[in-house]
Order: C-alpha cells, then sequence, then structure tokens
C-alpha cells in the first residue's frame, strides 16, 4: 500500500493501472476511519482491481460553527486499518493541494433534495461535499466510487448529479454499520460522553420500532410522533424525524418501500440514522 499526498503523484501511481484497463475504486473518506469505511473498502476491493482510499477533511462542507478545527485526523491509525483490508492506495491530499491558492469560482449545486433534512440545518454542507467528490472523481478517474447508506441523503445528492452530469462512474452504496448495541457507527460517536454513548443506541430501536408499527398498520403520522417523543423523552434534541421515498419524495402514508430519517442532538452530538422500510403489499 502506498500513500500519496499529491495530485501528481497519485496520478503517475495509477497511469500503469489506467494502461492496462485496470477497474480502479474509489472510497472518499474523510479519515478517522471504522468499520463502516471498513466495509467499504472491503465491498470495493471485491469489485475492482485497483482501490484508492481519499483521506481528506474537506474543509467547504463545513459550516463556521462545525467540527472542522476539532474533526479527528489520525492518519498512522487509518493506514494500518487500511493495509489490513487491502487498499492498494491512499490518497491523502493537503487542502492546499485541493483547492490551491486562487480562489475558487466554481459550485456544484443539486437543487430540491438538499433543501431539507440535513440541508436545512446544515447550509451549503452539499454543494462542499458535491464540490470535492467531482474534484476526487477527476482526479482519481475511479470506474466504481463506494459511499456508506448512513449519510442516504449524501448519497442520493451523490447519485443526482452523477447521473445530472454524465460522470462515467458507477456508484455503489454500502449497507450501515452498527455496533452490537445497534448505534450506528460514525466518527463523530467519538464526541460522545460515556452517559450519551449509553443513550445513543434509542435512535437506532425507535427506527426499529417504527419499522414494525409500520408493518402492523400503524399511521405513520402516529409512528413518527412517537418517535419524537421517545427521542426527547430520553433527552435528545430532535433536528427532524422524516419519512420519504428512497429518492427522497416527501409521503404522507406508508405505502410503498420507504426510509425513516432520524437527525438529534444528545448532548453536543449530532446523531443521524435511517432505516429502510419495506412495504409487503
Ligand atoms: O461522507 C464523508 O465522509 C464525506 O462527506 C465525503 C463523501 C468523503 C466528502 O468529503
Amino acid at each position: 500500500m502506498k500513500i500519496e499526498s499529491t495530485i501528481q503523484g497519485l496520478s503517475e501511481s495509477l497511469k500503469t493501472a489506467r494502461t492496462n484497463q485496470k477497474i480502479i475504486g474509489l472510497v472518499p473518506t474523510m479519515g478517522n476511519l471504522h468499520q463502516g469505511h471498513l466495509n467499504l473498502v472491503r465491498e470495493a476491493r471485491k469489485k475492482c482491481d485497483i482501490v484508492v482510499v481519499s483521506i481528506f477533511v474537506n474543509p467547504i462542507q463545513f459550516g463556521p460553527n462545525e467540527d472542522y478545527d476539532s474533526y479527528p485526523r489520525t492518519l498512522e491509525q487509518d493506514s494500518k486499518l487500511l493495509e489490513e483490508v487491502g487498499c492498494d492506495y491512499i490518497f491523502a491530499p493537503t487542502v492546499e493541494q485541493m483547492y490551491g491558492n486562487q480562489p475558487r469560482l466554481t459550485n456544484i449545486s443539486v437543487s430540491g433534495i438538499t433543501a431539507d433534512l440535513c440541508g436545512l440545518q446544515r447550509p451549503g454542507h452539499f454543494d462542499g461535499v458535491a464540490v470535492v467528490v467531482t474534484k476526487l472523481f477527476n482526479i482519481v478517474r475511479p470506474e466504481i466510487a463506494f459511499f456508506g447508506e448512513k449519510d442516504f441523503q449524501q448519497l442520493a445528492v451523490i447519485r443526482q448529479f452523477v447521473r445530472d452530469l454524465n460522470m462515467p462512474i458507477e456508484i455503489t452504496g454500502v449497507p450501515i454499520a452498527r455496533a452490537e448495541d445497534g448505534l450506528a457507527l460514525s466518527s463523530r460517536n467519538g464526541y460522545l460522553s460515556e452517559e450519551h454513548r449509553k443513550t445513543a443506541p434509542i435512535i437506532h430501536q425507535c427506527l426499529k420500532i417504527a419499522e414494525q408499527d409500520l408493518q402492523q398498520g400503524k399511521k405513520l403520522a402516529d409512528v413518527l410522533a412517537n418517535i419524537a417523543s421517545t427521542l426527547t423523552q430520553a433527552g435528545f434534541v430532535i433536528d427532524y424525524v422524516e419519512a420519504r421515498t428512497p429518492e427522497l419524495q416527501k409521503i404522507e402514508e406508508f405505502n410503498q418501500n420507504i426510509v425513516l430519517f432520524i437527525a438529534a442532538k444528545i448532548g453536543t452530538t449530532r446523531l443521524i440514522d435511517n432505516l429502510q422500510v419495506q412495504h409487503n403489499a
């Protein structure tokens, strides 16, 4: 495994693979890797000849009061984990390498599906993700890119601009990795106090109960209200509890396959989770 920190270095490393028509897979990450990220790499390993993992904490997707400065940067530990799961190249550029020192005048903005859910609390976040992911696609030129379903809205946004702009890349979503108690793995779980870490799995429990309730015929509005009240009683401050189609369209009733979404804060940590619920007609 090789670590490249420059665009030129990575391009040179990938030249032979490209000439030999090898399938290149990209796993974009911000580092501080956990089993969720490693599952993406394992999936990439199965489908691709060459696996590139990018590690870059992207400043332009963080809001002014968010955790850009304190976001954990753990390259040494990440490299060990990536070596074990068979990554070929880590691409770990500096901010200057990615953005240069000339002003950036181009933006990529997906409308509609970014207007609410996480987009409401995090204005500009998805533009920042779209720009950096597009840059990574242009730098690495992968055939396939892998993203976690935990960030379901992000995955929908990426699929959308790839389709809208005819980017020749297959996007693969990989299911959420969970701790034994159900908490969705996230680099931000490291911010939780011991007490809040014990409370956090309630989010997943609520989603599972909601799934059962819906499949037993309870009304969608009541099920969502029930999640909200359980979380509030447990000490969460709710950002949103919503049900959408897999394409993120709003729905009033459970009459098709849907996705349940939760974003809630416990202490100062904002957690997100989701569950795809099958409608068995
Ligand atoms: O999901 C993430 O870790 C980031 O949003 C991504 C896709 C690596 C872009 O910075």
